[in-house]
C-alpha cells in the first residue's frame, strides 16, 4: 500500500515539474508601437526601431492598437512587404486584435490600407524557438529566466511530500 502511494506521488511530482516548467516560457505580451500604438508614424524608421531592439519568441503576443482606418496584413515572405504590395498579404484582419506568433522564422507585418505601408507603417521581426536563445547577446525582458524558482518549490515540496507518505506509510 505505502509503495503505491509512492509511486502515485512520484507521478504527481512529475507533473507538478512539467507544469512547473510550462510556467517558466511564459509569453511575453508586446503593445506595437507603444503608446503611439498602429498608426501612420511621422518617420519612415519608427517601427523598424520599435522592433530593433527585441527579441520575439513563439507564443509572444503582439497587440495593434489603433484608432481610424488602419490595417495588419501578415506576411511570411519580404518580397511583398520590401514594396508594399499589399495585393498579396497572407491574412488581414480589422480593428484592434491580439496576433499570437505562432512560428519561429520571419514575419513582416504592414498596414494594408492606401499609402500606410509606403510611409513607414510596417515592420519585420525574426521569431525564434525559446530553446535557442543566444546566450552572449543582451536578452530584453521576454527572455524566460533559464531556472526557475518554481520549479524549485514544486520539486522540493514534492519531495518532502515523498518522504512524509513513505516515513508514516499511509
Ligand atoms: C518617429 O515617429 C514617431 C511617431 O510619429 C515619433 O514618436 C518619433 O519621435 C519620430 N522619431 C524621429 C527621430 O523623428
Ligand atoms: C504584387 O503581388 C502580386 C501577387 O504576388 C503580383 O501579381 C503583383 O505583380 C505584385 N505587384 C507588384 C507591383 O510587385
Ligand atoms: C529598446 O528601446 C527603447 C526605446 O528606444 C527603450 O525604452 C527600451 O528600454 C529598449 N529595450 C531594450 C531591451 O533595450
Amino acid at each position: 500500500m505505502g509503495r503505491n502511494v509512492g509511486l502515485n506521488i512520484i507521478w504527481i511530482c512529475s507533473i507538478v515539474a512539467m507544469l512547473s516548467i510550462i510556467d517558466v516560457s511564459e509569453a511575453a505580451d508586446y503593445t506595437v508601437g507603444d503608446s503611439f500604438g498602429w498608426n501612420v508614424p511621422t518617420n519612415e524608421s519608427f517601427y523598424i526601431d520599435w522592433a530593433s531592439n527585441k527579441t520575439f519568441f513563439v507564443g509572444d503576443n503582439l497587440f495593434f492598437n489603433w484608432n481610424g482606418d488602419h490595417m495588419v496584413g501578415i506576411e511570411r515572405e519580404a518580397t511583398h512587404y520590401d514594396n508594399c504590395n499589399t495585393s498579396a498579404v497572407g491574412l488581414l484582419i480589422g480593428s484592434s486584435f491580439r496576433y499570437t506568433i505562432p512560428e519561429t522564422g520571419p514575419y513582416y507585418f504592414l498596414c494594408t490600407v492606401g499609402d500606410h505601408c509606403a510611409r513607414g507603417q510596417k515592420f519585420s521581426i525574426n521569431v525564434r524557438s525559446l530553446n535557442s536563445e543566444a546566450p552572449s547577446s543582451p536578452q530584453p525582458d521576454s527572455a524566460a529566466p533559464p531556472i526557475s524558482f518554481g520549479i524549485l518549490v514544486a520539486f522540493f515540496s514534492c519531495f518532502a511530500l515523498h518522504m512524509l507518505t513513505t516515513t508514516f506509510k499511509v
